[in-house]
């Protein structure tokens, strides 16, 4: 890489940010895309504001958040992204004027490895384990598309709660069902596109799983987990084991990097470069 006088500058804002693959994503679309531009980590342990206000004053082009900041950063914004605001977390900031607009382009990534698994959301049943900040904005956007009936399983059932209430009163979206995570055999459609959003099962506790009983794989039609290390999670085992593909969380972390990339510098990436870039995060992960 080349940083020149002329190289612009994005960065990810969060806490911890020692572990985040987006600088390996977005350096190398930087490029292979021709693009002078450099992406570097900013660790954010307090003062948030302050880190969005002078990252605009330093004329930085954009930024990721991380956690624990997707939910405060909305408050430090010229202007937001309708999903974003629905989903009521922001991801990604694009420089405007007088400061930065806010998107959530994990809801983007996530649709887009809906879409070139060939995964189709319209009419049928989603079972989403877990009541966090994914499990929130994947609710959302497969209300948006259309899903049939959504449950959300969690061992803290007042999450899942609060999420459905606000898909059904944001989206007026009404087949939104919370469940206690131990009442999951209640679910009586046969037929669900399973999504794991927990970090349960991410290295080293790659034996973990919210849900070990069989039955659940067998009544799927597929599983993705959100988590991608290990590539094949626990989760993800059990669903081949009972005959169901399964997908991990990569592809949505390269598609919601690619979808910040665009957004902020104008660009379409083309699908070759993702699938090379795709290609080389898969060997980085098992060199690890
Ligand atoms: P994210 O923003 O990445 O979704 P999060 O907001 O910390 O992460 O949410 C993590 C989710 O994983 C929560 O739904 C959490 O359940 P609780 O709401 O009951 O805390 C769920 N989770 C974490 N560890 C779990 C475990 N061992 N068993 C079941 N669920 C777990």
């Amino acid at each position: 890489m080349n940083i020149r006088a002329t190289t612009r500058l994005c960065g990810l804002i969060g806490n911890p940010v020692e572990h985040s693959l987006s600088p390996f994503i977005q350096n190398e679309l930087a490029e292979a895309m021709n693009i002078d531009m450099a992406y570097v980590t900013f660790k954010v342990e307090n003062n948030l504001q302050m880190a969005i206000e002078g990252a605009y004053q330093l004329n930085i082009l954009g930024m990721n958040i991380t956690k624990p900041w997707k939910e405060d950063t909305k408050d430090y914004l010229v202007d937001i992204d309708k999903i974003a605001e629905n989903v009521g977390a922001v991801n990604t900031l694009v420089r405007c004027e007088n400061g930065f607009k806010g998107y959530n382009t994990d809801v983007f990534g996530f649709d887009r490895e809906l879409l070139e698994e060939k995964i189709d959301i319209k009419g049928n049943n989603i079972v989403i384990i877990g009541a966090g900040g994914a499990a929130r904005a994947i609710a959302f956007l497969l209300a948006s598309k259309g899903a049939k009936k959504i449950y959300i399983l969690n061992r803290t059932v007042e999450k899942a709660k609060i999420i459905a209430n606000d898909v059904r009163e944001k989206l007026d979206y009404t087949q939104i069902i919370p469940k206690h995570i131990d009442k999951y055999s209640e679910i009586e459609e046969r037929d669900y596109i399973a999504i794991q959003t927990t970090n349960v099962g991410t290295y080293p506790h790659i034996d973990s799983v919210v849900l070990k009983n069989n039955n659940f794989y067998k009544n799927a039609l597929c599983g993705i987990d959100i988590v991608y290390n290990p590539s094949t999670t626990k989760f993800m085992k059990l669903m081949n084991e009972n005959g169901k593909k399964s997908y991990n969380g990569l592809k949505m972390l390269l598609y919601q990097g690619v979808a910040a990339f665009e957004l902020w510098n104008k660009v379409k990436v083309p699908s070759e470069v993702i699938n090379k870039i795709y290609d080389k995060l898969i060997t980085l992960q098992k060199s690890k």
